[in-house]
């Protein structure tokens, strides 16, 4: 696809089936990241691939972290904890491992972190892979960073889950662009 039409067009879909992008797919996802704007090229950024095991093993992750909160979970929340992870055949977790440094503050390391997962998820939209960014709260979750084995400086910035799209989203709205891009003075 046309990269600007990849960039004008790319729309999240939040229902994937398997097969997960392999192969020349993937790797072309995974190279878009290290052409997100970073300030020093200093790479702040590392990617943990989820499939088959390691997504029950995430989902795991999310139970402990649900019980963590509250001993008495029932059934139902153990249940619903432990299937979000598996809304798709492949989770890309990406971390932020900002690094000490005199010029680049963190923030922008983290900042990069997350345009490395637009660059993903746009190349993703490129090759008709199915694509969203989530969060919630589990990616603040200390159980569930101190399980994916984070350090105290690193950050969850994103869960991208990937996968077959189930059916073609709707196009985005149309941005209002003259209200957000104004001359100045
Ligand atoms: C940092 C970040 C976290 C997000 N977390 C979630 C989330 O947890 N759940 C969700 O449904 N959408 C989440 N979104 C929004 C979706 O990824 C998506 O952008 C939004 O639904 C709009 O759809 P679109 O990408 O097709 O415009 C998040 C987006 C960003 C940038």
């Amino acid at each position: 696809m046309d990269a600007l039409k990849a960039l004008h067009e790319r729309v999240s879909a939040p229902r994937l089936s398997a097969p997960p992008p392999s192969g020349e797919v993937l790797a072309n996802i995974q190279k878009a990241a290290f052409r997100a704007a970073d300030h020093g090229r200093m790479r702040p950024w590392r990617f943990l691939v989820l499939e088959g095991d390691g997504l029950h093993a995430l989902g795991e992750l999310f139970v402990r972290a649900e019980q963590a909160n509250n001993a008495d979970l029932s059934d139902k929340e153990r249940q619903r904890a432990q299937a979000k992870p598996l809304r798709a055949p492949m989770v890309i977790v990406a971390i932020a491992s900002p690094q000490v440094s005199p010029k680049v503050p963190e923030i922008e390391q983290l900042i990069s972190t997350g345009a490395a997962v637009q660059n993903m998820i746009t190349a993703a939209y490129a090759q008709h892979v199915g694509a969203i960014w989530r969060t919630g709260d589990y990616a603040y979750d200390r159980t569930v960073m101190a399980g994916l084995g984070l350090s105290e400086e690193e950050k969850i910035v994103g869960f991208l889950y990937l996968g077959t799209m189930d059916f073609t989203p709707p196009p985005a709205p149309e941005a209002l662009i003259s209200e957000y891009f104004q001359s100045w003075p």
